[in-house]
């Protein structure tokens, strides 16, 4: 049903690329080290890998499937397979749950954004692990420049969107991604030869099954579809620009890895430094920014790497952000009919807006760094609210809707068309059907209580 006038890859790679672009991102540099953190390291750690497994992985191959089988956006998709019922409702909510993310993930990437230029003009060469944290505090708290960064950001996501499809998101994607690698090598190296390094990785590598809680676990499965863009629809619509001859379950497969492994790295880049600091790894949301400065202070050439690396985790920001605006604005240019520019606009307005109260959450207004009741700050409750219950009920209705509705034996047809054999045919069906819902719902569940 995709036609070419609606834009396509260019190439297998390409898809890859720009897939492990959307997943590859702040998600895994940013939130997964300081999640992992707040979550007792290794058992977290172990968690989450069995999400991507036994969760995440199924619902990857369903979202890409349905994507490219309608050619649509999630809103789109559903329709075009349940015109009637109330299906389209999951789209809708994957749109929302894409604003609602963007507009506080674009916060975080304009952070990157300002450590850039603070690496770049040799602000870090004195950082310490005894000071990382006021620097830190003493940015996110400058309001004006944070809104301006915010700003930035969102207008760079449009700029990209606007292009389109392969010329403007895969293009970015193919230079970005072998770059950020090589840089997290000499990170890698760099951490792990600090002096009492292997405290982080005890923290890191021994799980500690005392901890146990449903909080490790659902946040675990929360950090598992986010890490991989799953559960709003941004994979249904980068599998809707993808051609029908691909190979869909090892294009899929290579973004978990990819996605997986990037993630899992990072991990042994903050842990150990974070250790022979004596930082703490429960610091939250600042956990890399106070960090990794340091480390680049420790280097020889740290200026140049500091630089490097934040510049390339900006754009592995973008290449994310970018899939957050593609699934609202693919809506609004097939179901509304707009042009792909004003699309992009005129969500990245609303974006910017609901970004405000996530910036003012590290200033001084007390009301929005402790909302009243709750205690958390606004940011928080965002983070919590979206990520966590918005794309867990968004990939659950996702698998019923793919094993029962469409039904997973005409998946399964959509799946092998380019390749006529996919070996794991019957544990994705039992996986879609049974083992992802159930697990799903057995976790939201739990976090209720
Ligand atoms: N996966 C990205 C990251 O890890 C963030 C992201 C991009 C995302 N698109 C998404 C998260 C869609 C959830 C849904 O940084």
């Amino acid at each position: 049903m995709a036609t070419t006038t609606r834009g396509n890859w260019g190439s297998k790679i390409g898809f890859i690329l720009a897939a492990s672009g959307s997943a590859v991102g702040l998600g895994n540099i940013w939130r997964f080290p300081y999640t992992a953190g707040e979550n007792g390291g290794a058992l977290f750690v172990f968690f989450y890998l069995v999400s991507i497994l036994l969760i995440a992985w199924p619902v990857l191959i369903a979202e890409a499937s349905l994507g490219r089988f309608t050619g649509k956006n999630p809103v789109g998709a559903f329709k075009a397979l349940r015109p009637k019922g109330q299906w389209k409702l999951v789209g809708y909510l994957g749109v929302i749950t894409g604003i609602m993310i963007l507009s506080f993930y674009s916060m975080i990437a304009g952070w990157t954004l300002g450590y850039f230029f603070r690496a770049i003009t040799g602000k870090f060469s004195t950082i310490s692990g005894a000071n990382a944290r006021r620097v830190f505090e003493g940015f996110t708290g400058d309001t004006f420049l944070q809104l301006l960064l915010l700003g930035i950001f969102i207008l760079m996501t449009v700029y990209v969107v606007s292009r389109g499809v392969s010329s403007g998101i895969e293009k970015f994607a193919k230079v970005l991604m072998p770059g950020l690698f090589i840089i997290m090598i000499f990170l890698l190296i760099r951490s792990l030869t600090l002096e009492g390094a292997s405290k982080g990785l005890a923290f890191y590598l021994n799980p500690d099954f005392s901890k146990l809680s449903p909080r490790v676990i659902i946040d675990a499965m929360g950090q598992a579809f986010f890490s991989l863009s799953l559960g709003m629809g941004a994979m249904i619509t980068y599998g809707s620009y993808l051609k029908k001859d691909e190979n869909l379950p090892s294009a899929t497969s290579w973004v978990a890895f990819f996605d997986t492994f990037i993630a899992i790295m990072a991990g042994f880049i903050i842990f150990p430094a974070i250790f022979s600091q004596g930082m703490d790894p429960a610091g939250g949301p600042g956990l890399v920014f106070e960090i990794l400065p340091v480390i680049f202070a420790k280097m020889p050439g740290g200026g140049v790497f500091g630089s490097l690396f934040f510049l390339l985790l900006c754009i592995a920001a973008l290449t994310s952000t970018v899939s957050l605006l593609e699934v609202a604005s693919a809506y609004c240019i097939d179901e509304k009919k707009w042009s792909r520019k004003k699309s992009a606009l005129v969500m990245a307005g609303i974006t910017f807006i609901f970004g405000i109260p996530s910036v003012l959450s590290y200033s001084n207004i007390k009301f929005f760094k402790a909302l009243p009741l709750i205690k958390t700050s606004f940011f928080g409750l965002q983070d919590k609210l979206w990520t966590t219950f918005a794309l867990s009920i968004g990939a659950f209705f996702i698998a019923i809707f793919v094993g029962y509705i469409w039904k997973s034996a005409n998946a399964l047809k959509e799946i092998t068309r380019g390749t006529q054999k996919f070996k794991y045919a019957l544990i994705w069906s039992i996986s879609v059907k049974f083992l992802s819902p159930l697990l799903i719902i057995l976790v939201l569940v739990m976090s209720i209580f």
